[in-house]
């Protein structure tokens, strides 16, 4: 696909060279923000969001500043939401004031495909339960291709909460697509059953391309990024059996972890925000093979341009 059409909902229907242009094009606003200045200006941005977010909700309104847009934010906590407004009437609410863009975060999987339905903006998914994420999956890629300049022959190991991770979802897809392989590591309650063929029933070849540990040693000693993820408490259902002492006990990735295996070469990403002790220790967080202050930094450009984009292609 050569454009995004009038929505960003998940990263399903954009293609490999689409994202490899894409990138292309983030890295010149990153490199030369001045590329920006002649862009069509005045637009109507409002964030809509029904769970909590500091880097995504921050990143896009100073994306928004980077193209002179105007950011409206309508606080749901403080709305008529509380007054018992449904989300119908919310959306032809905004409807009649006149947005052209609205990013959406909702804690039900689907709310953005329901808002893009019903209303004349554009809509950007920045987080629906835990189904997709597509600008952090952006931000994660375009990370990992300023490091490495391809995704094909990479290999990419993805440790934690896999079922709950809207992120998980949206990167396994998109790294799949861009021609890497990904390992998946972690307890079996956290792993989708049958994780295999959930992938490749989507694509057969993505079969050789996927596989499942529940230890770390061997998928670490062949990755070239490890991407950890946060436990999704909030999630979790009535039947999730998890123990965070074993979790922390099996899987926390530290730098004594990381020198046992004499892999201090590996490249460490997490989407924000991290459990600090749980999933990477802070010292591995803040050190210097981390690439998590990229990631929101990328977060920003990239955002930028699917705006950019979006309010072009209107
Ligand atoms: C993620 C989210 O909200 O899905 N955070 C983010 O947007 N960077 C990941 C998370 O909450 O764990």
């Amino acid at each position: 696909m050569n454009h995004l059409g009038n929505h960003l909902l998940d990263i399903d229907h954009l293609s490999k060279d689409y994202i490899y242009d894409f990138f292309k094009e983030t890295e010149k606003i990153k490199n030369t923000p001045e590329s920006s200045k002649n862009f069509n200006h005045n637009k109507n941005i409002c964030t809509l969001f029904y769970e909590n977010s500091t880097r995504t909700k921050l990143s896009f309104q100073k994306a928004c500043s980077n193209i002179n847009a105007v950011f409206h934010n309508l606080d749901i906590q403080t709305s008529s939401v509380n007054k018992g407004e449904t989300f119908y009437n919310t959306i032809k609410t905004i409807n009649s004031i006149g947005m052209d863009l609205i990013i959406i975060r909702h804690y039900s999987s689907g709310a953005p495909y329901f808002l893009a339905k019903n209303t004349k903006s554009s809509v950007i998914n920045a987080g629906d339960g835990a189904h997709a994420h597509p600008t952090q999956t952006l931000s994660d890629l375009f990370t990992i291709f300023e490091n490495s300049k391809k995704f094909e022959d990479l290999e990419i190991s993805i440790i934690g909460d896999v079922l709950y991770s809207r992120v998980a979802r949206s990167n396994i897809l998109g790294l799949l697509k861009m021609g890497s392989k990904i390992n998946i590591i972690g307890p079996r309650e956290l792993v989708p059953v049958d994780v295999i063929n959930l992938y490749s029933s989507i694509e057969k070849s993505y079969k050789n391309k996927i596989n499942y540990y529940e230890d770390y040693e061997k998928p670490i000693l062949s990755s070239d990024f490890l991407m950890a993820l946060r436990i999704q408490k909030e999630r979790f259902d009535k039947n999730t059996d998890l123990n965070f002492d074993t979790y922390i006990t099996n899987w926390k990735i530290d730098t004594k972890v990381l020198s046992n295996l004499d892999r201090e070469d590996i490249f460490i990403m997490h989407p924000g925000p991290v459990n600090e002790e749980i999933e990477l220790s802070h010292e591995l967080v803040h050190s210097e093979k981390s690439l998590i202050s990229k990631q929101v930094e990328n977060g920003v450009y990239v955002r930028q341009k699917i705006m950019e984009k979006l309010l072009d292609e209107k």
